[in-house]
């Protein structure tokens, strides 16, 4: 269900999912540009150049035809306050989950709301059979997101990836699509 047909928009109580545009690049850079967001993100640079906003976009739209990935701007309002995407590997039915909200959109569980809509279109839609993610050590935010989703933790890939030449830890999650609950009751929040 990619390829030649339209990208299809979601939509929840408060978003629409929808295509990356052009327009949105000023955006982007932007948010995504902003320390506090590409700090955890491993492709996004800081600062965040313009033109390579616009070269994400049309990737997007190349790899939506290729059947490689979805990515959807993640809109409130009318305005593009994040994105989120799923990486396709055809070959085993998977993909991984991953997202970013600008820094005037966090605490509002606007980003659960959005991953809860991608992971159902993934298993309802896509006909996938796993939704996996994985955050940055030192982002439980991004953790807390995975679980109130419904993911479960898979463990932890010791110093997995290398951003601004400091090594990280690679928190795993996961959910199958016989374990996926679309209203999935948050569990509780370990004690910290
Ligand atoms: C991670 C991110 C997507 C969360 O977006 P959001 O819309 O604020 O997330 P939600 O409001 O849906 O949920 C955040 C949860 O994390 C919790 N949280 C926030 N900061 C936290 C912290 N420092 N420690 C533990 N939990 C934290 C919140 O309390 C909330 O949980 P709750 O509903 O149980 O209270 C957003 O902060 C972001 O884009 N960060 C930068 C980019 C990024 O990290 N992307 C993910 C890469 S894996």
């Amino acid at each position: 269900m990619t390829g030649p047909v339209p990208q299809p928009t979601l939509r929840t109580s408060r978003l629409r999912l929808r295509p990356l545009r052009a327009a949105d690049a000023a955006a982007i850079v932007t948010l995504a540009g902003d320390a506090r967001v590409s700090r955890w993100l491993l492709t996004v640079p800081h600062p965040y150049p313009a033109e390579l906003a616009t070269s994400w976009i049309a990737r997007t739209h190349d790899e939506w035809r290729a059947g490689t990935a979805v990515t959807w701007a993640i809109v409130e309002d009318g305005a593009l306050v994040g994105a989120i995407s799923l990486r396709l590997v055809a070959r085993h039915d998977h993909a991984e989950l991953g997202y970013w909200l600008g820094v005037p959109a966090w605490g509002r569980g606007l980003a659960t709301e959005a991953a809860r809509a991608v992971i159902g279109h993934a298993f309802r839609v896509l006909g996938l059979v796993r939704v996996f993610a994985q955050h940055l050590g030192g982002n439980p935010a991004s953790g807390r997101v995975l679980v109130k989703v419904g993911m479960a933790p898979e463990g932890v890939r010791r110093r997995h990836v290398r951003k601004r030449g400091r090594y990280h830890d690679a928190h795993q999650y996961a959910v199958l699509r016989e374990d996926w609950r679309p209203r999935a009751a948050p569990r509780p929040r370990p004690r910290r």
